[in-house]
């Protein structure tokens, strides 16, 4: 996978993408990411890559043009790259976004600056919006390369497979259950002693209702898009799980149609 990066601080990228799992798929030509200096394509004496907002108002606007003559260098006429321009305004960033973003062969990230970019170049170059969340950054740098990372440990061969991402939070669909390591007893607290047993089936058991709880407790909403398999469903039954499951689907789903 390819991904480029345009942006007026090019150095902003050095550390994050020369650590861990990243560098590692960097080092094995598992993902390239090129860098593109937009200032480079301002022609004005002072690459200039910024103005005053037509119609007034505060803050200073990206020029349409240095972006451009960037976009168009970078693609050189390829027409199978996906041109994602960072946002606080775009649909938000997901696990779902993540993995459609996967099968993409290349993807051209847009950092915004200052009030953001001229409207003109976004409708005419640009194929997406992705927010991080609801806040607002100071650049797009940050939010392409919460993108990249989380994109990147979906490639095939990125992570090994003591660190798999099908189990993850979200990629089923739930919160992943609680993890535990060394030394069995810390400050006096001991690991539940169902995962020192060796009996994987009771482990996977645990580790269901544990996941299921933790869900309910914190984005019960999630519950909404998961369906359970029957042997899962005798399971969260006997823990007395599954009534709770259904009531909250039930009141979501009325909440829901009231709204319209
Ligand atoms: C200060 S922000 C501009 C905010 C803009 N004036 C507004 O109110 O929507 C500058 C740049 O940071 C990036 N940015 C800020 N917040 C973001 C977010 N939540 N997700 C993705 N990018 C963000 C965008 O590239 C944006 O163009």
């Amino acid at each position: 996978m390819v991904f480029d990066i345009l942006t007026i601080f090019p150095d902003f990228f050095g550390t994050p993408l020369q650590e861990g799992i990243i560098r590692r798929a960097l080092e094995d030509g598992k993902i390239q990411v090129g860098i593109h200096n937009i200032r480079d394509y301002a022609l004005d004496r002072h690459h200039m890559t910024d103005d005053r907002p037509f119609g007034g108002g505060e803050g200073m606007v990206m020029k349409p043009e240095p972006l451009a003559e960037c976009l168009k260098t970078v693609l050189a006429g390829d027409e199978t790259s996906r041109v994602i321009m960072l946002s606080p305004k775009g649909p938000r960033f997901s696990q779902q976004v993540a993995q459609r973003l996967a099968v993409s062969p290349r993807l051209v990230f847009i950092c915004g600056r200052y009030e953001g970019v001229d409207e003109r170049f976004r409708d005419k170059y640009v194929d997406e919006e992705l927010s991080i969340g609801d806040y607002v950054l100071t650049g797009g740098e940050l939010a392409a390369l919460v993108v990249i990372d989380a994109v990147s440990r979906l490639l095939p061969g990125v992570l090994g497979c003591e660190d798999s991402a099908v189990n993850d939070s979200f990629s089923c669909g739930l919160l992943k259950h609680a993890q535990y390591t060394r030394p069995r007893i810390f400050e006096g607290t001991a690991v539940p002693e169902v995962l020192l047993s060796g009996d994987h089936a009771a482990i996977a058991r645990y580790r269901l209702v544990e996941t299921v709880k933790l869900t309910l407790e914190r984005r019960p909403e999630l519950l909404l898009d998961v369906s359970f398999t029957p042997a899962e469903q005798k399971i969260l039954k006997k823990e007395g799980l599954l009534g709770r499951i259904e009531t909250i689907v039930r009141e979501y789903r009325t909440e829901r149609s009231s709204a319209g």
